[in-house]
């Protein structure tokens, strides 16, 4: 067979296709098709790169719609340091669109990229990215390929505004749900006060999912520097399209791929840059999602070893009172880097996208208004990254530290007797419907010393794992003015909501994890001093539990409605290790390892 060498693709994968004398009857075949809307044969074996545009904007995708306009200045860009751009649909993945879950299109929208990026013939790609999976999705699949990439953020909206006070994505949703529930609101004002936070194109303004994974996405060095957090309207995004579509050119030149950016040392940093800006619980998942398609060491516990110390930065909702395009006007991820490089918390000498270090980046990059961005040794909370909990019926769970309220810590945490250390009686679920069936039933006697669970959450029970965890307390304790008890599961949180629950529990209790075990009515302790949470029922029960659950037929869920659901159900990991599809972790760096695939005719 014939065997492509170096010499003849010069580098550049799409030469294998354009332009490669060995083989003329399929150059020709290849040619002629990419011909035939106007791209000339002098340009595509002019030894240009051909550069991807992995376009994630659609109809169906709101978030991200914008980068179909800021898509004509990335190839702006392109084409003027010397790059061909071909631009492509990536699977839509909507967070507040998809039903059952957003999460069950990460993996797929993560498939079907590393496809097109293996398979045809593009020599970079810029990853248009935005709503919350669609970052994860991209960089997991320039991960997998490794042919050089470099993500661009979509931006996120404008802030939203109501009655002269600050309404952020997501966030209000908890608090208006909260202000119906006493009664303050009706149906109508419920939805007017969601629909002020959502006032232009773009992202969620909080530090939700998508500002926290676009944020991290910068501090792993795939970003240009000062990217991340320019609002999509802005017309600083649209020049940064120009400055993005021209450095992906250079990229290709310099062969600077992700495996050469996203190091172990890259995520340490994302980790410390994650507890600054108060990020989501949803980034332990994702971003080792991401080192697992690179192969790089990384496990849940270091989220707590290099993060938990870290303080909270950033004053944005939920955690704090700011959104979107103040976190910008405040310096935005250069700022939060500046801080933790004079704290020495930062390996400056991680390589980035834009070809230089993240020290010659970002050190000495200053912040422009402290209320929305706190100096270091005026942060708005100290020791503000993740616990990482550990007990008797999951291996490991997160809780979100940034997002404890002082109410909450008085009511849970302040025994003087037993500080951090927390008793109660556990109230079982079985998915959101089931919690929202019989929550605010006065039978179940939930009060404040009750601890939630919700099970049948996790990637394989939903399927994909819905953002379900933190749930409401019942109205008549609403109305008492108890609004956050402790919730457990097996599921996910939105980035968006202020609640401290206790996340990502792995196993999930779909594949054998001990939350099936738990029923309503068991003591549960919560000690933080140690990091446990363990079910206070003996071990002789549990294991007849165990045993029943498994006569049963193990833990039920729903009936599989769609092929991909199956699909998944049967490959997919558990949160805590990124719930990627397991079978596709042994597919590192295709690009060098696999060579060219075989020509199709
Ligand atoms: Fe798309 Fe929040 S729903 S970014
Ligand atoms: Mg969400």
């Amino acid at each position: 067979m014939f065997a492509l060498t170096a010499e003849i693709t010069k580098g550049l994968r799409s030469r294998a296709w354009f332009d490669n004398p060995g083989n003329p009857d399929m150059t020709a075949l290849y040619l002629e098709r990419y011909l035939n809307y106007g791209i000339s044969r002098e340009e595509l074996q002019s030894g240009k790169p051909i550069i991807g545009i992995a376009q994630t904007g659609s109809d169906l995708s709101p978030c991200n719609r914008h980068h179909l306009e800021l898509a004509k200045r990335l190839r702006d860009g392109i084409r003027e340091a010397g790059g061909i751009a071909m631009e492509f649909p990536v699977h839509p993945i909507q967070e507040t669109g998809k039903r059952p879950t957003a999460g069950l299109d990460r993996n797929l929208t993560y498939l079907g990229l590393v496809e097109v990026l293996y398979g045809y013939p593009l020599d970079g790609v810029v990853l248009t990215i935005g709503c919350d999976k669609t970052t994860p999705a991209l960089l997991m699949a320039a991960a997998t390929v490794n042919i050089p990439a470099i993500a661009f953020s979509v931006g996120p909206m404008l802030n939203g505004w109501f009655r002269g006070e600050r309404t952020g994505s997501g966030t209000i949703v908890w608090k208006a749900r909260e202000m119906m529930a006493r009664g303050e609101i009706d149906y109508g004002g419920f939805l007017d006060l969601v629909a002020s936070s959502a006032p232009s194109t773009g992202y969620c303004n909080t530090m939700g999912t998508a500002t926290t994974m676009n944020s991290l996405a910068e501090a792993l060095g795939m970003q240009l520097p000062g990217s991340a957090a320019i609002p999509a309207p802005y017309r600083d995004r649209q020049e940064m399209a120009w400055r993005t579509g021209k450095r992906i050119v250079d990229m290709v030149a310099e062969d600077l791929k992700p495996s050469d950016i996203m190091t172990r040392e890259a995520f340490i940093n994302a980790i410390r840059v994650n507890s600054a800006i108060g990020g989501s619980t949803n980034a332990p998942i994702h971003l080792n999602a991401i080192a697992r398609h690179l192969g790089v060491e990384l496990s849940i516990e270091d989220w707590q070893t290099f993060g938990e110390e870290i303080p909270l930065l950033v004053n944005l909702q939920p955690a704090g009172e700011y959104l979107g395009e103040d976190y910008y006007h405040a310096g935005g991820v250069p700022a939060v880097f500046g801080q933790l490089i004079e704290h020495g918390l930062i390996d400056e000498s991680v390589m980035t996208a834009s070809g230089k270090t993240v020290g010659e980046c970002y050190r000495g990059a200053v912040i422009t208004d402290e209320n929305v961005i706190r100096p270091f040794d005026r942060p708005l909370k100290e020791r503000a990254g993740f616990r990482v909990l550990s007990g008797n019926i999951f291996h490991s769970a997160v809780m979100k530290m940034s997002v404890i309220s002082q109410e909450f810590r008085d009511r849970y945490l302040s025994n003087p007797e037993h500080p951090n250390h927390f008793e109660g009686r556990a109230v079982v679920f079985d998915g959101p419907e089931d919690y929202h069936h019989r929550i605010d039933d006065p039978a179940l006697g939930i009060d404040a010393n009750t601890i939630l669970f919700m099970r049948g959450a996790g990637p394989k029970g939903y399927p994909g794992a819905a953002e379900v965890v933190n749930m409401r307390a019942p109205d008549y304790l609403l109305k008492q003015g108890i609004s956050s008890l402790v919730c457990v599961g097996d599921g996910r949180q939105s980035g968006t909501s202020g609640s401290p629950s206790i996340l990502n529990a792995s196993p999930e209790a779909a594949s054998g994890g001990g939350l099936a075990l738990i029923e309503t009515g068991d003591r549960v302790v919560l000690d933080l001093n140690d990091g446990r949470l363990d079910l206070l029922v003996d071990d002789a029960e549990l294991a007849r539990r165990r045993e029943k659950l498994a006569a049963d037929g193990g833990y039920q869920y729903p009936a599989h409605q769609t092929p991909w659901q199956e699909i998944q159900r049967g490959i997919v990991g558990e949160l805590e290790t990124g719930a990627v599809l397991e079978p596709a972790v042994k597919y590192q760096r295709i690009a060098q390892t696999k060579g060219i695939p075989r020509d199709n005719h």
